[in-house]
């Protein structure tokens, strides 16, 4: 469950988000009847979990429980979302099990050198993720990886890749198929960056030792919750409304806020969500992240005192650990004054004095509250950006589920690299 507190931002805006009813109306039964822009990949809408890849997963996990390392190759949509999973649940020192490491999600040569070396005395397995199967990043590393793997395991390399990609078609399917890796799909209807509930998280998150029964519990909730078209019912939908009148008010950069470590990678698969959803057009909110406390002591000043053009969704967690802070007699440091209180007390009152401050100095909030750090609450909040990303995406008239500008790059990497 998440509670969505709007006290601190309705006063910078000037409409009836509720007025947007009719529009809210179109678009919701739009993509039920898939008659929006890109509505071949509203496959995440309703998830249909497919309970035999599941297990599937399950018994693989179990055959190579007793692994160093599984390496998970991937970039943008195939990785952003099991990494901010992973960190979002766990526990962050004195990790038992199997140790997750990304590859292919950058094309750097120091990190894939030390990512071989560190492989060399470690018994690992390997995912590599990709929907068409031909992006760059992850094929190199996943060459690199696979030849250590060669070397290692021999003619069993092959029992330890696992492919995760489109059920039909693409290089690394007939890299799969002609190699006889183990196979898990990325169905057609759903896109990248809105595939963390499919395989390409759901692997993953099984050999990092998560719930994912109780995360796809979390999903299925708000699936319940946020399929609602009447905006006053609709959560998601009104975050999204609020972004949007943000937006048309001279707002251009919203900035999501967090107060717990575990939560700092949620935001790189936050603003992939919204950023390659929604930046078409020249138009769109930028989203950016913060950290606090930490980034008080840093990007704070630019916040309180900078350009009156950027608004701040906070994520708050409800309940975390309980810790009580010691009393000491000399009280050399003069933290006597809050002796024996929580540390969560004290982390919830720098919320509290930061929200006070930042939207004093015109700063809009919007605060999204969740009740803990678990699976459930991350299914249930990552389902919750899905639904309103697409909602967001779709009031300003853009496609959601492409990405056409990322294209541009590429062009100019491969005429450099002189690919044929
Ligand atoms: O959201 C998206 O679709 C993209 O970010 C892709 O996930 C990313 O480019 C990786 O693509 P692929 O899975 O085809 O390798």
């Amino acid at each position: 469950m998440i509670k969505l507190h709007t006290d601190y931002v309705k006063k910078f805006i000037d409409q009836d988000i509720n007025l947007y009813q009719d529009k809210v109306t179109q678009i919701h039964q739009g993509m039920l009847n898939k008659q929006t822009l890109g509505s071949d990949f509203l496959g995440w809408l309703n998830y249909d979990f497919n309970l035999q890849e599941i297990n599937r997963i399950k018994k693989l996990h179990q055959k190579y429980a007793n692994i160093d390392v599984l390496v998970v190759v991937g970039i943008g949509g195939s990785y952003l979302g099991a990494k901010a999973g992973i960190e979002f649940c766990q526990k962050p020192f004195n990790k038992e099990g199997i140790e997750i490491i990304f590859a292919g999600f950058n094309l750097s040569s120091s990190y894939h050198h030390a990512l071989l070396t560190y492989l060399q005395n470690k018994d690992f397995c390997i995912n590599v993720i990709s929907k068409s199967g031909t992006t760059t990043e992850p094929a190199i590393a996943f060459r690199l990886l696979k030849k250590l793997a060669q070397e290692k395991y021999g003619d069993q390399a092959h029992e330890r890749i696992f492919a995760t990609t489109d059920q039909t078609k693409g290089a690394l399917l007939s890299l799969a198929n002609d190699n006889n890796y183990e196979k898990f799909v990325i169905p057609d209807n759903i896109g990248g960056r809105y595939s963390v509930f499919t395989a390409v998280g759901l692997l993953p998150f099984v050999f990092a030792g998560l719930d994912i029964d109780l995360m796809i519990s979390g999903v299925k909730q708000a699936i319940k919750d946020f399929s609602e078209p009447i905006i006053a019912k609709n959560l998601a939908y009104q975050y999204a409304l609020y972004r949007y009148c943000l937006y048309k008010k001279g707002y251009k950069i919203e900035m999501l806020v967090n107060y717990e470590p575990s939560l700092s990678f949620y935001a790189e698969w936050f603003k992939q969500l919204f950023a390659e959803s929604e930046g078409k057009n020249n138009q769109a909110l930028f989203v950016a992240s913060a950290n606090f406390s930490t980034d008080l002591h840093s990007i704070g000043q630019y916040i309180q005192e900078g350009p009156r053009f950027l608004f701040e969704t906070v994520i708050q967690v409800a309940h975390t650990k309980s810790l009580l802070i010691p009393k000491e007699s000399s009280d050399l440091d003069g933290l006597n004054y809050i002796a024996n209180k929580d540390l969560a007390y004290v982390n919830n009152q720098a919320l509290h004095g930061a929200l006070k401050a930042h939207t004093d100095g015109l700063v809009p909030n919007i605060i999204i509250q969740i009740d803990q750090l678990d699976s459930y609450n991350f299914g249930y909040l990552s389902y919750f950006f899905m639904r309103s990303c697409a909602l967001s995406a779709y009031l300003l008239e853009v496609n959601p589920f492409d990405q056409p500008g990322v294209e541009a790059y590429k062009t100019n990497m491969f005429k450099l690299l002189g690919k044929k």
